[in-house]
């Protein structure tokens, strides 16, 4: 196998949703933030032979790869057919940061950098909606039905303040407090848990539309809290925010524990982060000493990794 000696190096991170997940499904708004501590890496290189894939779950020809790769495969052939290029004799190296499954954008984030590299490999420019279009494919294979809202942070420099459909736009946090990311070591597949939402709509319409405008409303008042810098109805917000996940069924017994040991240990507010059942939590710290504090709690009870994130300058 003769490889080439020039990288096209395609990068993205991994997300944080503050608050919003779920209801943004069904046209919410939500508030994410890139996190930027999880970085995604892809280098391309030349190669003879079939595409070839290396990551930390598969490592060999891209035909022979296991289903959870299905969008890339997707992606690859998406790409050839609108570039004109039939995609063949390459060699991807996928280097994430993002703990696979804890939703952390792991998935949107590992074919933005796809994306980003492949146009680069074929030395033509790629504009933001084209890059949006492509990882909305990709992710409507793993998700199923994906808001939109990972493929937008996990590309963007910036926090975003998110609406499916409608506006999309970036939001500057500058609040003086601390997010602690906290995965509970439990994978959680958020296409299951967004399938299990969509069929309590079935069981119980009124309910669970009450459910998702509820948390429709806390994301709407957390950005007014940001904008007045008021960080304890900030947290207030995101407490209320993980009570209604708990009804909505997302939650489960390693994120509630991790959310009330950060609550104990003086979080001014805490909830699951993402799809959740299993997966990451925040919690929200007035300063850094705080946050040190409750990042060792959450260690202490379980916490398998744990992430100290400043919102000022967000
Ligand atoms: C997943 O990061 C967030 C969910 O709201 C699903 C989605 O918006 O696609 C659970």
């Amino acid at each position: 196998m003769t490889r080439g000696t020039q990288h096209f190096i395609g990068k993205a991170h991994g997300k944080i949703i503050l608050i919003g997940e779920h209801a943004v499904v069904y046209g919410e708004p939500a508030i994410a933030l890139p996190f930027k501590a999880a970085p995604v890496e892809v280098s391309i290189e030349k190669d003879t032979g079939p595409v070839s894939v290396s990551s930390d779950y598969y490592t060999g020809p891209l035909e022979d790869a296991p289903g959870k790769l299905e969008n890339i495969k997707v992606l690859l052939f998406e790409i050839g057919k609108e570039l004109g290029q039939t995609i063949n004799n390459l060699f991807i190296k996928i280097t994430s940061h993002i703990p696979p499954e804890r939703g952390m954008g792991s998935s949107a984030a590992v074919s933005t950098a796809l994306i980003r590299a492949l146009f680069q490999y074929f030395n033509v420019q790629l504009n933001e909606e084209q890059l949006l279009a492509y990882i909305d494919i990709s992710e409507k294979i793993v998700h199923g039905n994906p808001s939109g809202i990972d493929a937008r942070v996990t590309s963007s420099d910036a926090p975003i303040f998110y609406k499916k459909n409608q506006f999309f736009e970036p939001f500057p946090i500058n609040i003086s407090g601390y997010l602690i990311v906290a995965d509970t070591g439990k994978k959680g597949q958020t296409s299951h848990a967004v399938a299990d939402v969509a069929t309590l709509f079935n069981d119980d319409y009124e309910k669970t539309t009450k459910l998702i405008q509820n948390i429709g409303e806390r994301a709407i008042r957390a950005k007014l809290a940001i904008i007045h810098n008021d960080l304890a109805a900030l947290g207030t917000l995101l407490s209320q925010t993980h009570e209604l996940l708990k009804e909505l069924t997302v939650s489960d017994e390693s994120l509630d524990h991790l959310v009330d040991t950060a609550l104990k240990a003086g979080a001014l507010g805490a909830k699951l982060t993402g799809g959740g059942r299993g997966g990451c939590m925040i919690a929200l710290a007035q300063s850094e000493r705080y946050a040190m504090v409750i990042k060792n709690k959450l260690i202490e009870q379980g916490a398998i990794n744990t992430w100290v994130h400043a919102l000022e300058g967000e």
